[in-house]
Parts: structure tokens; C-alpha cells; sequence
């Protein structure tokens, strides 16, 4: 993770999209390189080339892709100059993943660009694809002796790396024998978000946090990641993952990272994901027979988002009429270290909640001694910070304050930092942090393979229950809702689970008190 992006120069950089023709190309690849050719300048001697099974030619694609700037780019509308210059870099390859002939035909595009640059480039190979192809397509690299070059090729992969901890292991295992770890960029765009880098910040570069984050100020920790889009187009994908793998796996596990990591030595990209992996492997275990206490699952059926109606899980495009797949999943966790014994760790995600809203609330204990008359402290809360992620950046302190008049009476109050209020820069996008990490060889904001796998060892004995037994109450939540009740049953008495604050704070209130 670089800080003075804008001054850095890339060097010349080939970067070849597997799935060139899919959505995540379109939706988000293209539209954040474009921004970054906007923003910070690409290399001059740079290349992208889309290899997909479809036909095409370089001014279909182009025209394709122009259209999903036009959409996503976050400088809005492109124009047409700054357009075509940067689509003069795009190349279409046609090309079956399971044909060598593919690979080596790729080696020579790549050869033939350094040839006409007189340097040698980067290679970048980001595999956009359909998870069946992350096992295969490494292997055709590493046969076409594209992957030799530890300093100049490297691969990146998308989440869900694996199904479960056998397969993640296994894709891993794939990965590792055409390519060294240094070269696997994996992504988890979570990282590449502002707030959730800040968080290094906030809790390392300020010398008023550290001394009192853990167990004895702090009470309990609450990750939430609420979508209110449901699956959308996603459900042949989805109806497999489940909001367990898609999303907990992953990103709440990064988030939980990030707050219950020990301080840095350096910025290493290495020493930060070493501190990270210790998090996950001072995780208590979760017994299987004890999941029922420490999991909770769900799935929405038809409610009301924002006034409008909506369909449930199972009535969506690639949905099973019976699916048992969940799409709320919520946990109790612990991290069994000096740091954090017994202070539990709350996390949640779910489709189809009232509010997009992904916060995480540091809840600190109560005074040790109340030295106030009891009528001076009704409402009463104890001081709690919360880092907003999504959908407005921010941090807010929430502490106890006098109400101005005559009497000592205590009102709640709060301290607000809001990105968009405190830095003229804009955010940029999570891909366009995360693409620009990739070709400056920065691994700080990628997950590595132990750090996977020791996720995937936490969630099994929740897997493993989860599939053994059918739920027999889905869908259990109407879309709309704040999730099934039961997810009250997970928390120790005192607890809740907040109300968003970006919505009170950042903005108007809006939404129903979970
Ligand atoms: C993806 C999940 O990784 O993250 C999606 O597969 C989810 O299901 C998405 O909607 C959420 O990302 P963001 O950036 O919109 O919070």
C-alpha cells in the first residue's frame, strides 16, 4: 500500500484479462483502469489484453467496454478523446483457457509488444472468470512458461478462493506450482476500500487509541456488512456460496483482522499479513455440537425495501424453488489472545436488509464507578467508536457529554470524521487502489494463501453443521427486515446489535430500529 500514489510511475505493463469479454471486466476492471489512466496516468508502454471464448474484434470489445465506463467510471461520462486514447491500449484475443495453443499464442503477443516497447514489461495475468477456471487456467501458464519470471509475471485471483478449506487448499496447491506466493496477488476488494485501510491509521498512527483497544476497556466488537440489493444477477453463482463463503470468509474476516491485529513493526507487505494470520489462529475454535450458539443463518423471503416490494430468495433468476442456501449469516467469535479473552467479536452480513450499511462499532465498557446521582445519567451509554465503510466513510466517537442548563444531566453526544467532509481528494474506487497495488508489486492489500486457508479453518465446523443439516424454517427474515430473530439469541445480556450510524449520523435517520 503505497500513500503518494500520484507521483509514482508504473513500468511498461502488459495486463491480460482472462474473461476479458465477462461482467467483472466490464463493471469494474476496465472502468477503474480507465479512472486510473485519468487520474494518476498509466505507463505509456501499456497494454491490456481480453482473452475470452467469445468472438469479437478489437472494436466490439472497445465499444462494449466504452459503455461500462460510461456507467461505472467514477469521473462519470468518459469523454470521447480521453476515451480513445486509452481504448488504443485494449486488444481482444479470442482464446479457449483450456487450450495451450491460447497460452503460447498469448507469450508471443506479449513477446511481440516487448519487442516493438524495446523493454521488458510486466506481465499481469488477472484471472476475471468463473471460479472452475482458477484451477486451470494456472496450470496452462505455468506449461507455456509464462509464470517463470519471478520479478515480472504475476497472477491475480479473485474471492472465493475455494469452496471449503480441502479445495481452497488445493486451488493453493495449483497456484503454488507454476507460481511462487510472491507472484499470487489474491483479491478480497474489502482491502482496496478507504476506511478499511484507514483503519491502520487510525489505530497505529494516533497514539490516543491503542493504549485502551482491548479487553479491559472494551466490551464487545460488531461487524456488520448489510446489503439491501438481493442476488441480482447472481444466482447461479450465489445459490452455491452462500452469505457464509461470499462474504464472511472474506471480508468480515479481513475487517475482524484489521481491529484485533497487534500493532505493525513496518509497512511490509509481509509483516502486516503475518499480524493478520495471528488474529485467525488465536481464533477459539467453534465446537460443531456448540454452532447453534454461535451461528445463526437465514434466508429472506418476499418484503418491502424502501416502500417497494421485492421478491424472495427463491423466487430469483438461478434460484432453486427450495434452496437451502442461506443469505444472512451472523456469528459469535473470540480471539483468544492477551489482547482480546472473552471479548466477543459480533459479525453479520445478509441480502435484502433495510439498509446498505457496513460498519464496524467498538463498544467500550461502562465507567468502572457511576460517581453521578442516577438522575443524571438517564440514557446512559458507555463510549463506542464506530468506522463507517459503506455507504458514507467515516469514524464517529460517541461519549457521554453535560446538557447544558443548571443541572448535571448527561446526554450521549458525538464526534464525527467524514471523508468527504475532511478531505477534498475524492475516494477512489477499491479495483482502482487494488489494480494500481498490483502492477507496482505491493501484496500489503492482497490475502495470502496461509491467511486463507486459516479463515477457511475458523468457518469449517460451521460449514460442516450448516450442511449436515437442512434448515427447516427458510426463508426465516422478510426482505426488508433486519435478519431472523434468533440473531438476538447470539449476543451476552447488555449486548445489541447497533442501529447503522451512518444513517444517523452522516445523514438523515432512516431505516427501522433492528
Ligand atoms: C462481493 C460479494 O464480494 O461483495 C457480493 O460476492 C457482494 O455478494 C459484494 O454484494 C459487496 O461489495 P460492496 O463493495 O458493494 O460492499
Amino acid at each position: 500500500m503505497t500513500t503518494i500514489k500520484t507521483t509514482d510511475q508504473l513500468d511498461p505493463t502488459v495486463f491480460v484479462i482472462f474473461g476479458g469479454a465477462g461482467d467483472l471486466t466490464w463493471r469494474k476492471l476496465i472502468p477503474a483502469m480507465f479512472d486510473l489512466s485519468q487520474d494518476r496516468s498509466l505507463p505509456e508502454k501499456f497494454a491490456i489484453i481480453a482473452v475470452d471464448r467469445i468472438k469479437l474484434d478489437d472494436a466490439a470489445l472497445r465499444h462494449r467496454l466504452h459503455e461500462g465506463v460510461n456507467q461505472f467510471s467514477r469521473f462519470g461520462k468518459a469523454r470521447a478523446a480521453a476515451w480513445n486514447q486509452f481504448a488504443a491500449h485494449i486488444q481482444y484475443q479470442p482464446g479457449d483457457f483450456k487450450q495451450l495453443s491460447t497460452y503460447t499464442a498469448l507469450g508471443r503477443q506479449c513477446a511481440n509488444l516487448e519487442k516493438q516497447w524495446g523493454v521488458k514489461a510486466h506481465r499481469i495475468f488477472y484471472m476475471a472468470t468463473p471460479p472452475a477456471m482458477f484451477g486451470e487456467i494456472p496450470k496452462y501458464l505455468g506449461r507455456a512458461g509464462l509464470a517463470r519470471d519471478r520479478e515480472f509475471a504475476r497472477i491475480v485471483i479473485e474471492k472465493p478462493i475455494g469452496h471449503d478449506l480441502e479445495s481452497a487448499r488445493a486451488l493453493n496447491a495449483i497456484l503454488a506450482a507454476s507460481f511462487d506466493e510472491s507472484q499470487i496477488f489474491r483479491i478480497d476488494h474489502y482491502l482496496g476500500k478507504e476506511t478499511v485501510q484507514n483503519l491502520l491509521a487510525f489505530r497505529f498512527a494516533n497514539p490516543l487509541f491503542e493504549p485502551i483497544w482491548n479487553r479491559r476497556y472494551i466490551d464487545y466488537v460488531t461487524i456488520t456488512v448489510a446489503e439491501a440489493v438481493g442476488v441480482e444477477h447472481r444466482g447461479g453463482y450465489y445459490d452455491h456460496a452462500g452469505a457464509l463463503r461470499d462474504m464472511v470468509q472474506n471480508h468480515l474476516m479481513q475487517l475482524l483482522c484489521l481491529v484485533a491485529m497487534e500493532p505493525m513493526v513496518s509497512f511490509e507487505a509481509d509483516e502486516i499479513r503475518n499480524k493478520k494470520v495471528d488474529v485467525l489462529h488465536a481464533g477459539r475454535p467453534i465446537h460443531r455440537d456448540a454452532v447453534p450458539q454461535s451461528a445463526v443463518r437465514g434466508q429472506y423471503g418476499p418484503g418491502r425495501i424502501a416502500g417497494r416490494k421485492v421478491p424472495g430468495y427463491r423466487e430469483e433468476d438461478s434460484v432453486a424453488p427450495d434452496s437451502q442456501t442461506e443469505t444472512f449469516a451472523a456469528l459469535k467469535l473470540f480471539v483468544d489472545n492477551w489482547r482480546w479473552q472473552d471479548v466477543p467479536f459480533y459479525l453479520r452480513t445478509g441480502k435484502r436488509l433495510p439498509q446498505q450499511a457496513s460498519e464496524i462499532t467498538i463498544q467500550f465498557r461502562a465507567v468502572p464507578h457511576r460517581s453521578f446521582p442516577p438522575e443524571a445519567s438517564l440514557g446512559w451509554q458507555p463510549s463506542r467508536i464506530v468506522i463507517s465503510i459503506q455507504p458514507e466513510e467515516g469514524i464517529v466517537l460517541g461519549f457521554q457529554a453535560k446538557y447544558p442548563g443548571p443541572k448535571m444531566q448527561l446526554r450521549p453526544v458525538e464526534m464525527r470524521f467524514n471523508y468527504r467532509q475532511s478531505f477534498a481528494a475524492p475516494s477512489p474506487d477499491a479495483y482502482e487502489t487494488l489494480l494500481w497495488d498490483v502492477m507496482k508489486n505491493d501484496a500489503t492489500l492482497f490475502m495470502r494463501a496461509d491467511q486463507v486457508e486459516a479463515a477457511w479453518v475458523w468457518l469449517m465446523p460451521v460449514l460442516e453443521a450448516w450442511g449436515a443439516t437442512e434448515p427447516s424454517d427458510f426463508p426465516n427474515y422478510p426482505a426488508g427486515s433486519w435478519g431472523p430473530e434468533e440473531v438476538q439469541g447470539l449476543l451476552d445480556q447488555g449486548h445489541n446489535w447497533p442501529l447503522p450510524t451512518a444513517m444517523t449520523v452522516f445523514g438523515k435517520r432512516k431505516g427501522k430500529r433492528p
